[in-house]
């Protein structure tokens, strides 16, 4: 199923129409952007299709249904059950990030992150006129970790006053552990920092490892923390923007509601509920497929660019579908590094420095493709660098 190569070139599709946005050229593989080449599970398809051959498309709402199928979703994947009033539709988690930190800050006060994350946190952060206060990840001895001493003090000496957690982190592949997960949680309360934690990636724990929701934690974390959730990357439902922010401190929620309503923002759109609805009812299965695929995706990259001898090291990957490959060891420039994989590989990746400058020198590459993509993409990168790495 996942090995079909589906033509996405002409389709509207921002990771595809890239060259016209960012002057590239055409005949290069996609593999930035996080969105998959694979289509949604069959189910939300025939959901999708059934609801349009009705031809009304009304004002509507989240009937219980909904509630219920994303209700069993969490509680059988993470052990934690979320009531409807928690929730509030947002039609992207970023949406709901920014939402939040506008809710409990004012401008100028500072919210932290750990870089290298994913741009857009640093950017709403600008964006709303907050301070940005950057931790950043330690990579010691071949594994990416939280340097809890700098974060702690960060936090006293900026007076930070939310910290924006990625879980797993996109683009290190982390999935932090319940240890890691409990002292960041402990150190917040300690100095009544509030959590946002930005679990878009949640399901994309592979290689054995185990996601914790960060409110499952238990009550005292639940209740400083607001949890932005979305089937969009698990089931490839970005384009019809659906997304959750639950928030169990009533304050907090009424606050983030607020925000909403000043743009009378209220919730998301028909089509969205009922392949949200049928993904979370419907998609185990097809998803427990796709997450085998991938992780033989990750195998097969590992092996091709040892195969090479390419010189890249990839941090070890405990989730999402982002690897993260280091190619400091050719020593070139950030602007050489790029040109090299776009010009010379043929291939788009994400530049590691858009991350933070801790991504200097490393690549982002989306394996969430059919592995004959894949296939072509090594085949590329190698004959790239049989003409030289320069
Ligand atoms: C960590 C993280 N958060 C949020 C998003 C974007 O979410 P949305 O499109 O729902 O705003 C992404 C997309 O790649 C992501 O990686």
């Amino acid at each position: 199923m996942f090995d079909i190569e589906l033509n996405r070139w002409g389709t509207g599709s921002i990771k595809f129409g890239f060259h016209e946005k960012f002057n590239k050229p055409k005949d290069v593989i996609p593999l930035w952007v996080a969105d998959m080449d694979f289509a949604s599970p069959p189910e939300v398809i025939e959901v999708l299709q059934k609801r349009v051959g009705h031809g009304i498309f009304g004002y509507s709402y989240a009937t219980e249904d909904y509630y219920e199928s994303i209700r069993n979703w969490f509680k059988k994947r993470y052990g934690w059950v979320p009531k409807p009033e928690w929730d509030q539709q947002i039609p992207g988690v970023m949406f709901g990030v920014a939402a939040a930190i506008r809710a409990v800050t004012k401008e100028g006060e500072a919210v932290l992150i750990q870089q290298p994350v994913y741009p857009p946190f640093e950017e709403v952060i600008h964006a709303n006129r907050r301070k940005l206060i950057v931790n950043e990840l330690l990579l010691e001895n071949g594994k990416y970790v939280i340097d809890f001493d700098a974060f702690e003090q960060q936090i006293i000496r900026e007076n930070v006053k939310v910290f924006l957690l990625c879980s797993p982190h996109n683009p290190v592949a982390r999935v932090w552990t319940e240890n890691e997960l409990r002292k960041m949680g402990e150190i917040a309360l300690k100095h009544g920092v509030k959590v946002i934690a930005d679990e878009i990636h949640a399901d994309f724990t592979l290689f054995g490892n185990r996601h914790f929701l960060f409110p499952s934690l238990g009550e005292e974390f639940s209740k400083n923390t607001v949890l932005c959730t979305s089937p969009s990357k698990t089931f490839n439902l970005m384009g019809l923007q659906t997304a959750n922010i639950w928030a169990e401190d009533p304050s907090w929620r009424k606050a983030i509601q607020e925000q909403c309503l000043q743009f009378h923002w209220h919730g998301i759109n028909a089509a969205a509920l009922e392949a949200s609805a049928a993904a979370y009812r419907f998609g185990k299965e097809w998803f427990d497929a796709l997450s085998a695929y991938l992780e033989e995706n990750v195998r097969f990259v590992n092996r091709r660019l040892k195969e090479m001898n390419s010189g890249i090291w990839t941090a070890p990957h405990e989730g999402t579908y982002l690897m993260w490959l280091d190619c400091r060891k050719w020593g070139l420039t950030e602007r050489n590094l790029d040109l090299f994989w776009t010009e010379k590989a043929r291939l788009w990746l994400n530049p590691g420095i858009i991350f933070g400058k801790g991504g200097a020198g490393f690549m982002r590459m989306n394996i969430a493709s059919p592995r004959s993509i894949l296939m072509r993409a090594m085949d590329q990168l190698e004959m790239a660098m049989n003409s030289g790495v320069s």
